[in-house]
């Protein structure tokens, strides 16, 4: 084992829920669907909902700012900024330009988007590892931040495994939260049709079942080959993370490890799926697919329910992107709940959101279906003061406006007075 890289991984992890849901048996009547399908069928409950005035800028903003609050953090020592995500505002400028000026981090710093559907956040978190490891680069810290708002046609089957949200995590050779295992990488790529997004659209594609069995032999190909690597089985994982599309899937994937373990015909037990799977996977079934932050999500939800009871926990955690790319890897949580408890924000965001009617979910779709528009500034600032410390404003001569709390556009002050919201 390299000690250069035993003493890296997550140093902090903060996460931003949205302030509205819908709950999905509201989602399920308008759809004419038994809700049982929604609930127990998909396992998801509530899919978080952005308001008009956020996007994934915004979100990443929220969920780093408080990061860098909470566990006061200098700018200063942040050298990288790298943004995993897939719903990105720009074909050309990075989510991570936008995130850096709002941070107000330092000039010096390498600021990127990645880009592999819910993958890019691992590839974010790896490059970010190797940075932290070279000599040049020790005791500076790298910010990774995942931010998406999972998006599917009104009456499709992956509507209600929407969600919407993102997760800041800060790098470093001080692992308080998570200390990754340096074994070496299993990772699988197949070119594939499961899901993707068209330039031109807000909507993502999918072949559900193709999905769903592309994840599959993914998970299986590098449990395989991470197993072979590690010498690492079932048994010697406190708690497994699975990428999470909606919650039945890590079901899926567990039952999936367990039959690779034991044998074909094996089902886990409850008991074995509560023990493994669910102190992280409710979150997922409370905010829907993060899409790149998914898999984090289930971290910081670890973290949180497990407080002490986490400490030095050996973690399993499955990263899928579609399209497709995927890893599997291990990693140590840290010894010391201290570092984490009372920041990572993700129960306080649950129970400070409110709930959607059906009505208000496809309003505010409209709303910033328009705002993403070109010269939608004029209509969108009225909704400055939204409640949010930081708000997309719309698009003006094809750039992007926003306002923080703290640094507002003279513009959005002086037009908020006769602007008009759009619905
Ligand atoms: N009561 C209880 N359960 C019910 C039920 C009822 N009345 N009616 C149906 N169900 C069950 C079904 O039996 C099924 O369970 P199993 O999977 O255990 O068989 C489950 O509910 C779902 O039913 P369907 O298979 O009929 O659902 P569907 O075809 O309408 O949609 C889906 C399922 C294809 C996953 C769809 O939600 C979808 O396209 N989602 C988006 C794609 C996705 O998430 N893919 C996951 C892998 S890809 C990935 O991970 C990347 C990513 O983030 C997108």
């Amino acid at each position: 084992m390299n000690e250069a890289t035993a003493a890296l991984g997550i140093e902090a992890i903060s996460v931003y829920v949205p302030r509205h849901y819908l709950d999905l048996r509201d989602l399920a009547e308008v759809n004419g669907v038994d809700p049982r399908k929604y609930n127990d069928g998909l396992g998801c409950l509530r899919m978080a909902i952005p308001s008009p005035y956020e996007d994934p800028v915004t979100m990443g903003w929220e969920a780093a700012a408080a990061l860098l609050e909470n566990y006061r953090v200098d700018r200063e020592g942040i050298g990288l900024l790298a943004v995993g995500t897939e719903s990105g505002v720009d074909a050309a400028k990075p989510v991570a330009a936008y995130l850096h000026g709002l941070l107000d981090l330092s000039r010096s710093c390498r600021t990127f988007d990645t880009k592999h559907a819910c993958y890019s956040a691992t590839a974010a978190l790896r490059h970010a590892l190797g940075w932290c490891s070279l000599p040049a680069n020790r005791g500076r810290q790298a910010l990774v931040v995942a931010t998406d708002i999972a998006r599917y046609p009104v009456g499709s089957p992956g509507e209600p495994t929407q969600g919407a949200g993102a997760v800041a995590m800060l790098v470093s050779d001080r692992p308080h939260c998570l200390q990754l295992e340096p074994y070496p990488e299993a990772v699988y790529a197949e070119q594939v049709m499961d899901f993707w997004r068209p330039n031109y659209s807000a909507e993502a594609m999918v072949d559900g079942r193709v999905s769903v069995d592309s994840y599959l032999r993914a998970l299986e190909y590098t449990w395989r080959q991470y197993a072979g690597n590690s010498g690492l089985g079932l048994d010697d994982y406190d708690h497994l993370l699975f990428h999470a599309p909606f919650a039945k899937m890590v079901h899926k994937a567990y039952r999936r490890v367990c039959q690779l373990q034991a044998g074909a015909g094996t089902e886990p037990g409850a008991a074995q799926f509560e023990r493994h799977c669910l102190p992280a996977v409710w979150a997922c079934q409370e905010l829907g697919n993060l899409y790149s932050g998914s898999l984090y999500v289930l971290l910081a939800a670890l973290l949180e329910r497990l407080q002490e009871r986490a400490s030095g926990a050996r973690l399993g955690l499955f990263s899928y992107g579609s399209g497709c790319c995927a890893e599997f890897f291990s990693a140590r949580v840290g010894p010391r709940a201290v570092h984490w408890r009372g920041k990572i924000g993700l129960e306080a965001g649950l129970l400070r959101r409110q709930r959607l009617d059906y009505q208000t979910y496809l309003d505010f779709r409209a709303a910033a279906t328009a705002f993403n528009r070109d010269g939608s500034y004029w209509q969108a600032v009225a909704g400055w003061g939204n409640g949010q410390p930081v708000s997309f404003l719309g698009i003006r001569s094809h750039q992007r406006v926003y306002a923080t709390a703290t640094r507002q556009p003279a513009q959005a002050l002086e037009y908020s007075a006769r602007a008009r919201v759009v619905k």
